[in-house]
Parts: C-alpha cells; sequence; structure tokens
C-alpha cells in the first residue's frame, strides 16, 4: 500500500503507515518527518530533498520523508528535542546546536580547530566524526551524515572587522554556545547569542551590529541587504549534520538503515559539490547587493586571542582524545601534500 503524506501534519500525528519486518524492505510505505531551519532556497533544503528521493527509490518507495523547512518544527533546539523523542525522525542541525546535548560537540566550534578546507573534509568522512555522532545513541539520536556548511566569517553594519580592536564593543550574534559566546568575547566582541531565524530582523533593528557565518546567508536569508561588510576572519567550520532518530532508527531493519546510510553519504557528497557552487554564486549575488568582502584580516591576531581554547581542550578529559586525533589528522594531510 502507497500513501501519499498530507501537506501539513501537526507534530503529534501518529505517522507511520504500516510497520517494517526486521529483516528486510517493508512494502508498505513509511513517511518521516524531517526538520531544517532554512528555507527552500538555500543549498542545504535541495540537498535534503536529494536525500529524501535517494532513500525513497532505494527502499522501492517503502521509505519517504517529508522535509519541514524555515524552522516550521522550531529552532534547532527544539527541533534536537523533538528527534530526541522521537516525534520528529531526522533534523538536520548545526553542530554547534548539539554541544548542549554533548559536550564533545563543543569541538566543532572551537575557533581554528581545522587547519583549512582539507583537513575538515579528511576528518568528517573519517571514523573521528562516526565516533562522535554514536556518542549521543542514549541521548534519544545520533549522527547520520555531514553536510557541508562552508567558512564561518564575521560580517558587519559599518565597520568590517579586520583587527580583533574593530570588534570591540560590537554586538555579534552568535549561535546559541558556550563555547561561540566564549570565542567572540576572546576576539573582543560583545556575544549575542540568538537562533538563527531572528537574526536578518535583529540586524534590520539594531539589536545587533553583526553576524557570523559562511556566504550563503548573505543572500539565501538576505543578511547582506542590512550587513555590507564580510570579513574574512575564517575563525571556524562548523559542519551542518544530519541527526536521527535512535528509536525510529532501531525500528528499521538492517537492509532498511544500510539504504539510509548509503542515501545519507551519497547526499552529503552531493552536497559538497553544490555547496562550492552556490556559495560562487553567492559571493557575487551578494557583491550585486553592495556587499563588499574584506581578505586583509589579522589572522593570527585573533588566533592567538583564542589559544587558552585550545587549552581549554586539551585540559578536558573528554574533548581531549578527539581534540587529538584531530590534530594527527592534520600532520597526516600535511605530510601527504
Ligand atoms: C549556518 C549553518 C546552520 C546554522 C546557522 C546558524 O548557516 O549551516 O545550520 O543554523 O549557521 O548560524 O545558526
Amino acid at each position: 500500500m502507497r500513501r501519499k503524506a498530507p501537506l501539513f501534519v501537526s507534530v503529534s500525528l501518529i505517522f507511520v503507515v504500516g510497520c517494517s519486518t526486521p529483516t528486510e524492505l517493508s512494502t508498505d510505505t513509511t513517511v518521516l518527518r524531517l526538520a531544517h531551519n532554512m528555507n527552500e532556497s538555500h543549498p542545504i533544503h535541495q540537498s535534503l530533498v536529494h536525500f529524501s528521493e535517494l532513500a525513497e527509490e532505494k527502499s522501492n518507495g517503502s521509505i519517504t520523508f517529508q522535509v519541514f523547512p524555515n524552522g516550521q518544527l522550531g529552532s534547532e533546539r527544539e527541533a534536537i528535542e523533538l528527534t530526541q523523542t522521537g516525534a520528529v525522525d531526522a533534523t538536520k542541525v548545526s553542530a554547534t546546536a548539539l554541544e548542549s546535548f554533548s559536550p564533545v560537540y563543543a569541538l566543532f566550534s572551537t575557533p581554528y580547530l581545522f587547519n583549512g578546507a582539507e583537513h575538515y573534509y579528511e576528518v568528517m568522512e573519517s571514523d573521528i566524526a562516526t565516533d562522535i555522532y554514536d556518542l549521543t545513541a542514549t541521548n534519544g539520536f545520533f549522527g547520520l551524515t555531514y553536510y557541508d556548511a562552508g567558512i564561518r566569517n564575521m560580517y558587519t553594519i559599518g565597520t568590517p572587522i579586520l583587527t580583533p580592536e574593530d570588534l570591540s564593543g560590537m554586538k555579534i550574534r552568535v549561535q546559541p554556545s558556550e563555547t561561540a559566546i566564549e570565542m567572540t568575547r576572546l576576539m573582543g566582541g560583545a556575544p549575542t547569542p540568538m537562533a538563527f531565524g531572528e537574526v536578518y530582523t535583529a540586524l534590520q533593528q539594531g539589536v545587533i551590529d553583526g553576524t557570523e557565518n559562511n556566504e550563503t546567508s548573505l543572500t539565501s536569508n538576505n543578511h547582506g541587504e542590512v550587513a555590507k561588510e564580510y570579513s574574512y576572519t575564517e575563525h571556524s567550520i562548523v559542519p551542518d549534520l544530519l541527526i536521527f532518530s535512535q528509536s525510529r532508527w532501531e525500528s528499521f531493519s538492517e537492509e532498511e538503515q544500510q539504504l539510509l546510510t548509503e542515501a545519507a553519504i551519497a547526499s552529503s557528497e552531493y552536497h559538497k559539490e553544490l555547496w562550492a557552487n552556490e556559495t560562487a554564486q553567492a559571493i557575487e549575488q551578494a557583491e550585486e547587493m553592495g556587499v563588499t568582502f574584506h581578505s586583509d584580516v589579522d589572522l593570527e591576531a585573533f588566533r592567538e586571542l583564542v589559544e587558552p581554547m585550545h587549552e581549554e581542550v586539551r585540559q578536558d578529559p573528554d574533548l581531549s582524545p578527539f581534540y587529538n586525533r584531530i590534530q594527527e589528522m592534520n600532520e597526516e594531510v600535511q605530510t601527504n601534500d
């Protein structure tokens, strides 16, 4: 039996049609809910839809996803909580948002953790990432794959951020995370944590002087209409993660889990290429909107200011094993170059 998902469903609605038998592909259709906080024009939306299509194809139509964009089911934090309880089956969130659910995720928001994009990809495609994803299994969810979310940089109204002095006293929106708050404070700014969906209005109303994110936020979310100075502080590379409800996952057969894993990894690869193209386009479009991109940033000065955060991580018994593996991976990348 094949059922079409209704356009709108309430969170409380029981949404499984038929049950999977534990060892094979089900012949019934299971429609899963996948939530995220970006709009439909954002590349992550396209990649999540791609994931859903691959899952449907590989399962002969027995597993499909209804994708809820725009934070319709809540902020990142709320979506994680819904995934924990199984009210939502899967969610795309920034790794930063997971910090308050598992402290190890703080690593990803630690400034200047990765030594460039190549190091980052190697880590995200290794067992370092999957070992981290599995840490929350007893907390109701786990990470299935990552999606490239670019390098995070500061962008502001008025003054570009070329040195720590430029950031002095500036109210900068950060993701709701202790690590992001500490980083911004050490870099010289006044951190203002808020959910992503509130940033455009906060910029427009002058509640904040700037924020930090990748280039697509300038266009996809129109931040470039208000914040015209984009400065390459390159302070972090934070992946987006697709997290999955543990209880829902366990309801699938091994074969179904395998096909979902394959679909997720394939969508992550698809996203990598899409991301590169969309970022280049976002830069062009933002320039047309009047945004200026600044590369003459004093990176060393910022790095030095946040160095104590690396020391804290090295002293933390939960974080340091992963930190050390990430550093070892960097050495391997350097040797192979
Ligand atoms: C990036 C990231 C999102 C996150 C957002 C934020 O855009 O891809 O997952 O929500 O930053 O700053 O909150």
